[in-house]
């Protein structure tokens, strides 16, 4: 049985992040962020954790498709323009803060990095599309990692706070949906892209990113009271990483453990953002670490502005589900976003092993809405495929569009099941560097950019065979995939 009723005003669009794909990364004022030093390679992960790394950029050679992007940066018109044409409702994209605040310790913004994001925000208006907006998305000023030590220092809450307030009011009377932190739980896994902390800096010690979160829940909530002072109506929400999570098994010390992984990983943040509390849990999580709420630094003010200010709804981005098991060990080994795991019989995985399951999505719909009953937002999905032009340089992606339609499909049927869905804006909907390798190969787009993982192409822009499917299902308001 298949339900298709979307709600008319349900949001279509597709969702990119700075970073990966604006490029003129020292252009018109902007200072270096954290992705301008994250080298390319699969194993990009793997280098930032070496005992030594220390941000150097090296430019000798060619390491860092970050500085290029697609160049979206001289591109924005001619994309946003393909985006109207596949009928977007709206566009999610974020601020790079490194163009607002160079550094990010400094009192004045940078006008040319606004200028460049009125422009945008101008766009997306002109043709209707509604401005999504990611206020810090894995692209903190690398001078806040490398003077201060990253998200675990309580002086940045002050200077994410100047950043917030400084594009909120800019912007409240044109953006009415933000996102305080992209994945704000990846950290538990992987805390370089939204904590700023590698191995050199303290990523090994837990009482670090339990810190740095801490610090982040107060500076997401100082966000969200700005912007309901601007306007009542703005909609802040909270941006997850969800993987439905699996017990490998009915033995119930693998469900026990499924269930301490689910608040470690896919609920705890949430849980603090939404109900603006720290979970019953909280001791009892800290202790696997070895960690006692005393060793951190927060205050009874924060805890009341965290409870005074709970986010408006829940983004969150989903590719894949994950297994737990505890007690054999010798299942094969899979890789995914930020976390890896065991192979789920079940499932297919995709290229880079993220295991495909659309069923999970509407299991987390469930989960979450269960949970929070408060409007969710699927803000991220996709399929990172390599992409093979043919003769004719036409790409028919027909595996993307068989993942897609086979997640829209678990959307409508969370809806018949009663769960309060936003939109949904699928990753990467133009070609883009992707955040954990620093391929360009890895795509998930309906538009297909000229540009290898050498950094050598025309940046030419052209539709796959998805960009036109696409325009399609928002034509039908998904009714017709
Ligand atoms: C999410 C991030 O984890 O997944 C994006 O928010 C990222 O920034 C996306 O690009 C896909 O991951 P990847 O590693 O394939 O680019």
């Amino acid at each position: 049985m298949t339900y298709l009723n979307f709600p008319k005003q349900f949001m279509w669009g597709g969702a990119t992040a700075a970073n990966q794909l604006e490029g003129a990364y020292r252009e018109d004022g902007k200072g270096l962020s954290i992705a301008d030093a994250l080298p390319q390679g699969k194993a990009r992960f793997d280098l930032v954790n070496e005992p030594d790394f220390d941000w150097t950029i090296d430019e000798s050679n060619y390491r860092y498709p970050n500085h290029r992007g697609i160049d979206h940066y001289h591109h924005f018109k001619e994309d946003i323009k393909l985006f109207s044409e596949m009928g977007f409702k709206c566009y999610r994209f974020s601020i790079a803060w490194s163009r607002i605040f160079p550094e990010g310790d400094e009192k004045t913004p940078n006008m040319a990095g606004l200028a460049f994001y009125d422009a945008v925000i101008a766009e997306c208006l002109k043709y209707g599309i509604e401005p999504i907006i990611t206020i810090s998305h894995y692209e903190m000023p690398l001078h806040l990692v490398t003077k201060y030590g990253g998200w675990k220092n309580k002086q940045l809450i002050g200077f994410y706070k100047r950043f917030a307030e400084t594009v909120l009011t800019r912007y409240f009377k044109q953006v009415k949906y933000w996102m305080t932190f992209n994945e704000i739980n990846s950290a538990l896994a992987f805390p370089v892209m939204s904590q700023g902390l590698v191995k050199s800096n303290g990523a090994a010690d837990k009482r670090n990113i339990f810190q740095a979160w801490h610090n982040q829940f107060v500076a997401g909530a100082e966000a969200v009271k700005i912007g309901h002072q601007l306007d009542q109506n703005l909609q802040i929400g909270c941006m997850l990483l969800y993987a439905t999570t699996y017990s490998y098994d009915a033995n119930p010390v693998n469900q026990l453990a499924t269930l301490q992984q689910n608040q470690a990983f896919n609920f705890f943040c949430g849980d603090v953002q939404v109900r603006g509390e720290y979970p019953a849990y909280t001791d009892a999580l800290l202790d696997q670490y070895g960690i006692k709420l005393t060793d951190l630094d927060f205050s009874a003010a924060e805890l009341a502005l965290l409870k005074q200010h709970p986010v408006d709804y829940i983004g969150f981005s989903y590719y894949m589900s994950a297994v737990v098991e505890t007690i054999q060990k010798d299942h094969a080994e899979v890789g995914g976003n930020l976390l890896s795991g065991i192979k789920n019989p079940f499932l297919e995985a995709s290229e880079w092993g993220w295991q495909i399951d659309p069923i999970g999505l509407r299991i987390a719909l469930n989960q979450l809405y269960d949970r929070y009953r408060k409007p969710l937002f699927i803000v991220e999905n996709g399929l990172g495929a390599v992409d093979q032009p043919d003769s004719n340089g036409e790409i028919h992606d027909d595996y993307r569009i068989d993942y897609l339609k086979q997640h829209i499909e678990q959307i409508g049927a969370a809806i018949h099941d009663g769960v309060d869905v936003m939109g949904y804006t699928p990753w990467g909907c133009i070609d883009l560097v992707s955040a954990s390798t620093g391929q360009m190969s890895k795509r998930y787009g309906f538009i297909y950019v000229d540009l290898d993982d050498a950094g050598q192409g025309t940046l030419k822009r052209s539709k796959k065979k998805s960009f036109d499917w696409y325009r399609q299902v928002i034509a039908s308001n998904g009714a017709d995939l």
